[in-house]
């Protein structure tokens, strides 16, 4: 069984667990701490550090780490809802030395998408699939034929109509909580956003994630689409699946 220490960090919260990663499943407990004030690199570094010892204690597993920005080769390269400070930090490194052990770094919605494709609701699906998460922003995952296209970001499209601000400030779910926003008005900005996906994309399948996809009955009914669109099926745990099942392909 490979083991890898998945941890998805968040604005609000990081959260970690030991992951077999051969069937996607959790087989430690999950544990969740708050994010730390301003989210600095080095106090967030701290708190994994903290979070991979009680897990793991003085162990040498490694570490498959998702981050809300854009990351190539380990390197934040955005800071869309994160600390400004994290752009151009090389977070892999980072975290490898404070942990002292082997870690891989990916997106945040990437890495939920990935745990969706290999391992939940859209497990088997050939072609394209495109995996969005509705939270503080809109994180995307573009997935073909298992293969992933990281750093999508469609979170910062314009829409059609909306072009003074892009589609996480309109549609994202913080955007729903911020201006109380009726299910049906929200699914109305949804609309706008997802008929623009499938004009550029034409994907097989959609998939909504995210901790408001518990609640899809209240908005996926609502949107006309050509294409199928169906709730994640790991919601909050996708990211810590992801995280760690794409770090075992970085040896
Ligand atoms: C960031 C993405 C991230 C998404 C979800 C966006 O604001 O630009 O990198 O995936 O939020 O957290």
């Amino acid at each position: 069984m490979a083991r890898i220490i998945g941890i998805d960090i968040g604005g609000t919260g990081i959260k970690a667990a030991i992951v077999d990663v051969d069937n996607g499943e959790i087989v430690s407990e999950k544990i969740k701490v708050g994010t730390p004030d301003g989210a600095k690199p080095a106090d967030v570094a701290d708190v994994i550090y903290d979070m991979v010892e009680q897990l793991d204690p003085q162990g040498s597993l490694p570490i498959g780490a998702c981050f809300p920005a854009v990351i190539v080769n380990e390197v934040a390269l955005s800071a869309a809802n994160v600390d400004k400070s994290w752009i151009g930090t090389n977070v892999g490194t980072l975290f490898e030395t404070r942990t002292g052990r082997k870690v891989h770094v990916v997106n945040d919605a990437d890495a939920a998408g990935f745990a969706e494709v290999k391992f939940g609701s859209a497990r088997g699906v050939a072609g394209l699939v495109l995996v969005t998460t509705l939270g503080t922003g809109i994180g995307s995952a573009l997935i073909y034929d298992g293969t992933l296209l990281p750093n999508s970001e469609l979170g910062h499209i314009n829409l059609p109509g909306y072009r003074w601000r892009t589609a996480e400030q309109l549609a994202a779910n913080s955007a729903r909580i911020k201006g109380r926003l009726s299910w049906t008005k929200w699914a109305g900005r949804l609309q706008v956003y997802y008929s623009t996906l499938e004009k550029l994309f034409s994907p097989q399948l959609f998939v909504v994630g995210g901790g408001v996809s518990k609640e899809f009955e209240n908005f996926l009914p609502l949107l006309e689409l050509n294409t199928p669109i169906i709730p994640a099926q790991h919601f909050n745990n996708a990211g810590i699946l992801g995280a760690a099942a794409l770090a075992q392909f970085n040896d």
